[in-house]
């Protein structure tokens, strides 16, 4: 069996600076074609200067690959000026909450005082990417998260609001509600649940924000994911931290899955008898909803398989070690 993919996306990609850069990001750019990618940076990119030269450091890290890293900014109270200026080298902008998740120590600590930004977004046309997590109970972060969308959204019906990383059936029903949100889900958020992580033996490799939830909530996420519901964009949210920040007393959050994850979804969308709906899920959606033509480039897998490594670098990946159903088999560069 085999699949051939026309430009494949990550809709939310960690790259990374240095030699991390230079380690992941060709592991990117051979499978897909384009990536959003998140600027919570030490310190965050939040001017255009930083983000172009972070740019220009992922084209150089990318090559030979013709990959399009679509830039974000870190969300502050810009001021309209800023926007407008930034307006043509931005795909959006991320707002985190203050202190949610690594290196978000700068984000957002009064989400009542965002508003006349939110509104310069919707007038221009710019995007807005939200980590969507309260400081509340662990399990109930996304969850009491949902109002604050529910009200941006109802406020702001021209701007287009993407829930990151979205980890529960509830956010799943709160997609349906407006029209002007839409949502990226995890490769790790579909196959893994609480269990995986700390149902047994600590799992620090796949320890990540928002934690995995409940196998109810993975069956909604699936089932959405599986029948390409069309505000629904695949963002890995690969997340690379050094081991010994992972196998560590205070691990890192974050689940590098970009070298697995599109022989992960091939391999769960075939079981499901859904392969026919992956191209949708790993590109189309995402160009409609962003309005980009990504660059043309096919990629080909096949249900064949291979032993994903234990390392990239001092890197663990998704799934290292294990045996896949699918791996990429082709690619154009
Ligand atoms: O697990 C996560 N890791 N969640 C995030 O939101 C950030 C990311 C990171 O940058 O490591
Ligand atoms: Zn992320």
């Amino acid at each position: 069996m085999e699949i051939t993919l026309e430009s494949p996306l990550d809709m939310h990609l960690h790259l990374r600076e240095g030699a991390m850069l230079r380690q992941v990001a060709p592991l990117s750019a051979r499978h897909f074609a384009g990536a959003v990618v998140m600027p919570n940076l030490t310190p965050p990119v939040d001017s255009l200067e930083r983000l172009r030269a972070y740019r220009a450091a992922i084209m150089e890290a990318v090559a030979p690959f013709t990959f399009t890293p679509w830039m974000t900014l870190f969300f502050r109270p810009y001021p309209t000026a800023t926007l407008a200026a930034a307006r043509d080298e931005i795909i959006g902008v991320k707002l985190y909450p203050e202190g949610v998740t690594t290196n978000s120590a700068g984000g957002v600590r009064d989400l009542e005082a965002v508003e006349d930004t939110l509104a310069a977004m919707e007038r221009l046309g710019i995007p807005l990417l939200v980590h969507g997590e309260t400081h509340g109970f662990v399990l109930d972060r996304e969850a009491e998260f949902l109002p604050i969308y529910a009200r941006w959204a109802k406020r702001f019906p021209r701007l287009t609001i993407v829930m990151e990383h979205i980890t529960t059936a509830a956010a799943l029903e709160l997609l349906e509600r407006f029209p002007n949100l839409a949502a990226t889900v995890t490769v790790h958020h579909l196959l893994t649940t609480l269990d995986d992580v700390a149902g047994g033996l600590l799992q620090p490799h796949l320890f990540c924000k928002p934690i995995p939830k409940r196998p109810e909530d993975r069956a909604a996420l699936q089932a959405a994911a599986l029948r390409a519901h069309p505000r629904l964009m695949f963002g890995s949210d690969s997340a690379p931290h050094p081991r010994e920040r992972k196998e560590a007393a205070a691990c890192a959050a974050g689940v590098f899955s970009a070298p697995v994850a599109l022989a992960l979804l091939a391999g769960l969308f075939a079981r499901h008898d859904a392969l026919a709906n992956l191209q949708a899920f790993v590109s189309d959606n995402a160009r409609r909803v962003y309005g980009v033509t990504p660059p043309a480039r096919r990629v080909r897998l096949a249900r064949r398989p291979w032993q994903a490594p234990e390392r990239y670098g001092d890197v663990v990946p998704f799934y290292a070690g294990q045996t896949l159903e699918w791996q990429v088999t082709d690619v154009e560069p």
